[in-house]
């Protein structure tokens, strides 16, 4: 397993963006994708490739193309917000959903609904679950338990700005999976939101609030 916290001067930039609270749904929405886009490019900058044999207008040669099917999850609400982002780089992708909500009194995940693609049992399917906010991490670890009940064999997580116990705990309950964070944060405060972070990432994503 791997943490890679992404280390990118246009990821940093864009982080800094949606963390401002002046930044109005329509822009924010847009950062969130584009980090996505970022992420993406760098979680599968190692997805296995095969060697085709395909012909240009001047002659037959041997190239590579992807060699695996990936299945994005994206833990509702707020996750939806960097499907977009990643489909622009991995447009085979299929999509999968997670529904989970944080109960604001403590803090514990409730699952409302579970739509996955057939194919994330596939032993060449890579599944990237995929959820702006990690931070008591219970969500994550719920959406991750969910997905290898389901069969899935190789996982990664995906997130914009996470705590330092999100990653413990998401650490701690699947030490396989690799774990990729656009912005390393400084703690929780007693309500459980992420410090600095951006706020409730779904009501700014969506202008619920
Ligand atoms: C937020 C966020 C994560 C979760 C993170 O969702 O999108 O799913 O909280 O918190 P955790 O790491 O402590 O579990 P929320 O439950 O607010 O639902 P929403 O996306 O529908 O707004
Ligand atoms: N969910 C959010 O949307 N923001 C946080 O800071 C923590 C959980």
């Amino acid at each position: 397993m791997t943490v890679v916290i992404l280390n990118h001067s246009m990821i940093k930039h864009k982080i800094t963006n949606i963390r401002k609270k002046e930044t109005k749904t329509k822009d924010f929405y847009q950062n969130v994708n584009e980090i996505a886009s970022l992420m993406a490019f760098e979680i599968s900058k190692d997805f296995p490739l095969k060697d085709v044999e395909i012909e240009t207008p001047i002659c037959k040669t041997i190239q590579k193309e992807l060699n695996c099917e990936v299945v994005i999850v994206p833990i509702l609400r707020a996750g939806l917000g960097m499907v977009d982002g990643i489909r622009n780089i991995i447009p085979t992708a299929s999509v999968g959903f997670i529904g989970l909500a944080r109960d604001e009194e403590t803090l514990k995940p409730k699952g409302y609904y579970t739509k996955l693609p057939d194919t994330v049992k596939e032993d060449n399917t890579i599944v990237l679950v995929v959820d702006p906010m990690l931070a008591t991490g219970g969500s994550a670890v719920a959406a991750v338990d969910i997905i290898k009940k389901s069969g899935a064999k190789k996982i990664c997580f995906a997130s914009l700005v996470a705590a330092p116990i999100g990653i413990e705990t998401l650490k701690n309950a699947h030490p396989d999976i690799d774990i990729y964070v656009a912005a390393l944060d400084e703690k929780l405060n007693e309500k459980g939101y992420i410090v600095p972070g951006l706020g409730d990432c779904g009501d700014r994503l969506f202008g619920t609030k």
